[in-house]
């Protein structure tokens, strides 16, 4: 049987916040339950909001949530974070890099903390700088690269570890055509490897060209779970693209073109 490396059950996190004197509350995970399996890519898709972040969030321990049960690896983010962590490798929405750095010193001290051999790591580090052509930046400082060129550096800082899993929060955004196939290639050489990706992404051609199964999540609940076929029996759409299908099970497909035509006449009659 196929080891399972990230089980989520009923997973719920509520944040509370105080607009206008008003408390309200927004469920941004509200009952998600899926597993990645080892040799697995896993998408998750869903709209602005709807709790991806969150759920990845929540799966490094980095947010407590309200209910259900995470376990990665055997352990629980929540109370074995340090050990969880020489596991995962984690590509965050938003760049998390010590921005006053060169690249030479942020991965001598990814080195230095993650306990890594020195040789192997500054030759792995050389060969994935020069497979995405960034190695002319090794000793400029993180803040003056460019968006794409300082993804790709939190691309290598998630594997440079060589960890078991990976989580990543939209990996893609800002990456040009070149790029995205030499990380595909490296998500394809941590599959055969036996590892196993979850990834977040908006865009349906790489979720469908990548994952071997698919989580849509709306409203912070799993509306669709599956293969790209399974998704289309779900949505009762076979033979539909994934954009129809993600569409049609986050009930946007109606909403899509009545936005589209009011948009059109407000327009013309401007
Ligand atoms: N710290 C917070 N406090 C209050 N609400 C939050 C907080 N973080 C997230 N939310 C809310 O939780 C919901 C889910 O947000 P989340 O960032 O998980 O969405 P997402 O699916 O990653 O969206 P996107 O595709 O835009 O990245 C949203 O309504 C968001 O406003
Ligand atoms: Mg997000």
């Amino acid at each position: 049987m196929t080891e399972t490396l990230i089980q989520v059950q009923d997973l719920k996190k509520y944040f509370e916040q105080n607009i206008n004197n008003q408390h309200v509350q927004t469920k941004a995970v509200d009952g998600i339950s899926f597993n990645v399996k080892k040799g697995e890519i896993f998408g998750l898709l869903g709209p602005n909001g709807a709790g991806k972040t969150t759920t990845i969030k929540l799966l490094l321990g980095l947010l407590e949530p309200n209910e259900g049960s995470i376990n990665i690896f055997g352990m629980n983010p929540q109370r074995e974070d340090v050990k969880i962590k020489e596991h995962i490798g984690y590509v965050a929405e938003e760049p998390l890099i010590f921005r006053s750095l060169t690249t030479k010193d942020l991965f001598n001290f990814i080195s230095s903390i993650r306990k890594l051999n020195p040789s192997k790591t500054q030759k792995m580090l050389r060969e994935y700088l020069e497979s995405f052509e960034a190695i002319q930046y090794y000793e400029q400082i993180l803040d003056t690269l460019s968006h794409g060129n300082k993804q790709k550096m939190q691309i290598i800082a998630s594997i440079i570890h060589n960890p078991k899993i990976l989580i990543l929060d939209e990996p893609l955004a800002g990456l040009d055509a070149k790029s995205v196939k030499v990380f595909k290639e490296i998500l394809d050489m941590h599959i055969e490897n036996g590892g196993a990706v979850l990834f977040s992404t908006h865009i349906m051609k790489i979720a469908e060209e990548l994952c071997d199964r698919i989580g849509i999540i709306s409203k912070g609940k799993m509306v669709g779970i599956g293969t790209i076929d399974e998704l289309r029996k779900q949505s009762n759409k076979l033979g539909a693209s994934l954009e129809d299908v993600f569409l049609r099970l986050t009930d946007q497909d109606i909403s899509v073109m009545e936005i589209i035509k009011k948009l059109r006449e407000s327009f013309n009659n401007k």
